[in-house]
């Protein structure tokens, strides 16, 4: 029985103005009919000779609502809700999600998966699982890694030790590189052996801590005694804040994975997207021939490889003779920007801060 970790903490500012510090991405629906989140969930349930716990979701207060409804929304039964009082990033979101597995079942394998994915063949996906079990079972910390197509520097890298057969089975991993600048991830791009990171995980809890222990041991004994003192509080567990303001904000990625040498990559082949900025978005909403995404309530006249899109009943959103833009109404914000500056969009979010 695998025990899925549902990462859904993230405050997603590059998807601004739709995704909000107060509802942001994972819990809106982006694409399709389920949101980010409920999807994750979805893919992570019992199907396909996979049996899954009930999901164990991290997140912080302001969002445990929003989880539980959702959940109920798609019909799925809630493992624990562990809440973060603040975010320190995702090392120690996946170190207080081992310790309180394996406080129950030190044997127990943990599935990380963020919630701001799109992976729509949920058999391949599992298929995928059952393969990487088998690296868990020698002891491997397993990455799921997805052909590049262009030198993206938002990903981390995974350098295999040997081409993949085709078949789909665990590969040893050389190295991992969290989020290379333009020239590294051209190179990395260019020499063919690199997979990305697709930010899901899969690991036995005993030695996903052995590798805390060994790679950033300063993160073990506050999370710990944050994971020890957890309060329950309607339904939810707490995590102690005291003891978790003073664990390093660091993600998994740069804590662990760039340092451990026990990693395995299965590769995935099945479509995959990271749903991490309004590019993505406009990519995976299909675009015309002529590269247009527009929904309800927008025109497109003589426009290429643009976005419009309105979230209000009272806005008609029209684009002329645009080209490379993406422009996003809400009723009480609207934000129109160069494509290309798509990863940038987080700007507006602290220029915006700034200002209050
Ligand atoms: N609970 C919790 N607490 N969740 C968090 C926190 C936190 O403090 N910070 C981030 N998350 C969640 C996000 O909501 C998301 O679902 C997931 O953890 C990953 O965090 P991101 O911030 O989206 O990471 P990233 O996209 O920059 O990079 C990761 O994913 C890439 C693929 O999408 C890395 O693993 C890269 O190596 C990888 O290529
Ligand atoms: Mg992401």
């Amino acid at each position: 029985k695998i025990t899925p970790v549902i990462l859904s903490g993230g405050s997603g500012t590059r998807l601004w103005p739709l995704s909000r510090k107060s509802y942001p991405k994972q819990f809106v629906n982006l694409i399709g009919a389920h949101t980010p989140f409920q999807a994750s969930a979805r893919r992570l349930t019992s199907a396909n000779g996979l049996t899954f716990a009930p999901p164990l979701v991290l997140t912080n207060a302001d969002f445990r609502f929003i989880v539980t409804e959702q959940l109920a929304d798609a019909g799925l039964a809630p493992g624990a809700i562990l809440i973060e009082p603040e975010g320190r990033n995702t090392a120690p979101a996946v170190l207080a999600a081992a310790l309180h597995v394996a406080a129950s079942d030190p044997d127990g394998v943990l599935l990380v998966a963020p919630s701001d994915h799109d992976i729509p063949d949920s058999k391949a996906f599992h298929d995928a699982v059952t393969r990487g079990l088998e690296a868990v079972a020698e002891g491997k910390l397993v990455t799921f890694g997805i052909s590049p197509d262009r030198p993206e520097t938002a990903y981390g890298y995974l350098e295999l030790s040997t081409q993949p057969d085709g078949s789909g089975a665990p590969i040893a991993l050389s190295r991992f590189v969290e989020k290379p600048d333009a020239s590294g991830a051209a190179e990395m791009l260019a020499a063919g052996n690199y997979l990305w990171n697709a930010g899901i995980f899969l690991f036995a809890a005993r030695d996903i801590l052995a590798a805390f222990e060994t790679h950033a041991p300063a993160l073990v004994e506050p999370t710990r005694a944050a994971v020890a003192a957890a309060q329950a509080d309607l339904g939810f567990l707490r995590l102690a804040p005291a003891p978790w303001s003073t664990v390093e904000e660091i993600s998994i990625d740069y804590a662990v994975m760039e340092k451990a040498r026990n990693l395995a990559v299965v590769p995935f082949s099945g479509h995959w997207s990271d749903l991490g900025g309004w590019d993505s978005v406009w990519r995976e909403m299909e675009p015309d021939a002529r590269g247009v995404v527009a929904g309800d309530r927008t025109t497109a006249i003589d426009c290429r490889d643009t976005l419009l899109r309105s979230e209000s009943e009272h806005l008609e959103v029209v684009g002329i003779g645009l080209e490379g833009i993406m422009a996003i109404a809400m009723s009480d914000a609207v934000l129109i920007a160069d494509m290309r500056e798509a990863q940038q969009v987080k700007k507006a979010v602290t220029a915006l801060r700034a200002k209050e």
